[in-house]
């Protein structure tokens, strides 16, 4: 079954060939971009739809999110609000709930939050463990997730459970829990921040985690300036996320490795954090992306669009900075060429926008601009 796609008046592919084009058209073939060339001179296909001037971009890839969790804790963020700092010391509320929730409370939520970000264009999302710090816990997560999430990432070291010594459960992780969890997922991350790991415990996080195959990720230099970036580049993790408290030697780092830098605007607003310096980054010549966060605690919102929108109006990127970011930056944070471009060969995963051009995610910030979405070549909008 193909379907072409016409009238496409900015085709944002990604692609360094094809560019950015104007009076586009694709074809879609099973799960697969298997064309992409002038309207004029589109190839008949199964299916016609005629997009009458609006634009199509990858669909987000959103490499960043907690999604396997169980209540709420809208009371702390009206704390927080009203003047309150954030600390990490709030996962706990959730680890609490989410081990009182059944398989099929936590299967609810999280489906209904990836249909809450594939309805706003999100077509490739990863979603981490984290909120069950048992071996048990963390590991029905981790099956969860693999149910709905294109991408399940091990963070049993999000946080010291209470009434744990922090050593004995830096050992548990290390050693059973990462048993039983590695086999249901491809990454591994640990939260390298005050009040969670420090850097000795982070890096044996994580030379247990690539002792078993696992890709590495890191949160680092959320809340302040710490070793995090400088761990992550060291240890060759595929993606370093937050980076809102960076020093010039942070971002040098970066610049002479392969770690992305992902950036997560809507979470330092949310916890009225300064935002990332995306500007000196990518001056720097870093890969960035841009991701949701979402989870209870710090981000609780799966919009990239807003992400998108922030990024520009508030972090000196451009749109098509901004664009790419969320979409091939976190491709690349995902280590996956086959999302967040549109070429042939390319998963055809399609995001139209109810506007002439991209441009407008920040022009008209705020405004539900999402028209249409194909999902692995799937028309689930
Ligand atoms: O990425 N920083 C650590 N983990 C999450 C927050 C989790 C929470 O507060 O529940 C984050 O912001």
């Amino acid at each position: 079954m193909a379907v072409v796609v016409t009238g496409i008046a900015e085709l944002v592919t990604n692609d360094d060939e094809l560019g950015t084009m104007a009076d586009a058209a694709l074809v879609l073939e099973g799960d697969r971009v298997a064309w992409i060339g002038p309207t004029a001179t589109a190839p008949d296909a199964d299916e016609r739809v005629d997009l009458d001037g609006r634009a199509v971009l990858p669909g987000w890839v959103d490499s960043h999110t907690h999604l396997v969790f169980a209540g709420d804790r809208t009371v702390e963020f009206a704390a927080r609000m009203a003047g309150k700092p954030y600390t990490a010391g709030g996962i706990a509320v959730t680890v609490e709930a989410t081990r009182a929730a059944s398989d099929d409370d936590l299967a609810a939520v999280l489906r209904r939050h990836v249909e809450e970000a594939v309805a706003g264009g999100t077509t490739f999302l990863e979603t981490k463990t984290g909120y069950g710090l048992t071996i048990s816990d963390e590991r029905r997560s981790a099956e969860v997730a693999g149910r709905f999430a294109d991408e399940v990432t091990f963070l049993g070291a999000h946080l010291v459970p209470p009434g744990m010594k922090a050593d004995d459960y830096v050992d548990l992780v290390c050693g059973d829990m990462l048993d039983a969890v590695a086999p249901h997922v491809r990454w591994a991350d640990v939260f390298c921040e005050r009040g969670a790991f420090d850097e000795d415990q982070s890096r044996a996080v994580l030379r247990a985690a690539a002792e078993r195959g696992l890709g590495l990720r890191v949160h680092g230099n959320q809340l302040g300036q710490g070793p995090g970036v400088r761990l992550a580049v060291e240890m060759g993790a595929a993606s370093v996320d937050h980076c809102t408290y960076l020093t010039p030697s942070d971002i040098d780092a970066l610049a002479g490795g392969d770690t992305v830098a992902t950036l997560l605007p809507a979470c330092d607003l949310s916890t009225r954090q300064p935002l990332a310096d995306a500007r000196s980054l990518l001056d720097a010549g870093v890969t960035v992306a841009l991701a949701s966060n979402c989870n209870p605690g710090s981000s609780y919102t799966s919009s990239m669009a807003f992400c998108v929108a922030t990024a520009v109006l508030q972090m000196r990127m451009s749109v098509t900075e901004a664009v790419r970011a969320a979409t091939l930056g976190g491709a690349r944070a995902l280590r996956n060429d086959e999302v967040g471009v549109l070429r042939p060969g390319a998963r055809a995963d399609v995001h139209v926008i109810d506007a002439p051009s991209a441009a407008h995610l920040a022009y008209r910030p705020g405004m539900p601009l999402t028209y249409a979405v194909w999902r692995n070549g799937i028309r689930v909008r």
